[in-house]
């Protein structure tokens, strides 16, 4: 694509209409272990653009400040453009990945309060984690601005398990990025079931990306799964 600015592992930014603004198209791929495991999944780019936008949606309809503008189709949306804070922000709910293989806690198990954890976005060093002197040390936010992502974060993580309850989902952790724009932090990048951990409220029946790392198969059922479950409750 010609205007294309740079391709991600699963998105491609493109220029937008102007200076402010970016256009990013969801693509098929799918990456797992820092783009270790690849595989073309058809359609998958598809389901995470409306995924994404129906929870930005919501989100925005709750007050959350997102670089969403506008839709353009089933695959490309209009963003605002900002600088991307180089710090994944991961809230917790429920144990599980990388948080249960490292301290040694069953997957599922509850968690007594929520859990924020930060990692340094960075492809080439595997997304360490990191904690919030190294952050503000490194001067990748600052302070106030870490304030303001975890704050936010833990709102935004409030709003989706209220709406992934009503989905019959439970959101058990989630992956969240900000970007700075006109003064403040803005929600990025998207909320998918790539970026969340989704499971079945009565069952615990996995839809989401654990589908593809672990070889459970069915992928993109569980994706299609939660987009309709999220259109029956929106
Ligand atoms: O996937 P893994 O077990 O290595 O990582 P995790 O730290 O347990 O991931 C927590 C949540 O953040 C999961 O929902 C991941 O899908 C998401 N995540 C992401 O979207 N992008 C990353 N680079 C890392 C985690």
């Amino acid at each position: 694509m010609s205007n294309m600015l740079y391709e991600g592992k699963s998105k491609m930014i493109c220029v937008g209409r102007d200076d402010d603004n970016l256009i990013i198209r969801y693509k098929d791929t799918a990456t797992a272990f820092n783009g270790e495991k690849k595989a073309e999944l058809s359609g998958k780019g598809k389901l995470n653009a409306a995924i994404s936008n129906m929870i930005y949606d919501y989100l925005a309809e709750h007050g959350i400040e997102t670089h969403l503008i506008e839709v353009l189709d089933e695959t490309a949306v209009l963003v605002k453009k900002s600088e991307i804070v180089m710090v994944e922000v991961i809230v917790r709910n429920i144990a599980a990945g990388s948080f249960s293989r490292k301290y040694g806690v069953p997957e599922g198990t509850a968690l007594k309060n929520t859990v924020i954890e930060f990692s340094l976005k960075s492809d080439e060093l595997c997304d360490p984690m990191i904690n919030e002197s190294q952050i503000t040390a490194i001067g990748l936010a600052t302070p106030e601005e870490l304030m303001e992502m975890t704050r936010q974060a833990f709102r935004i993580n409030e709003l989706l398990r209220v709406l992934f309850f009503k989905a019959g989902i439970r959101l058990i952790d989630l992956k969240l990025e900000f970007g700075r724009c006109g003064g403040k932090l803005i929600l990025c990048d998207e909320i998918s079931p790539d970026s969340c951990r989704l499971w079945d409220a009565d069952t615990d029946k996995k839809l989401d990306k654990d589908r593809f790392r672990r070889d459970l198969g069915n992928v993109l059922d569980g994706y299609r799964d939660v987009l309709r479950r999220l259109q029956n409750v929106r």
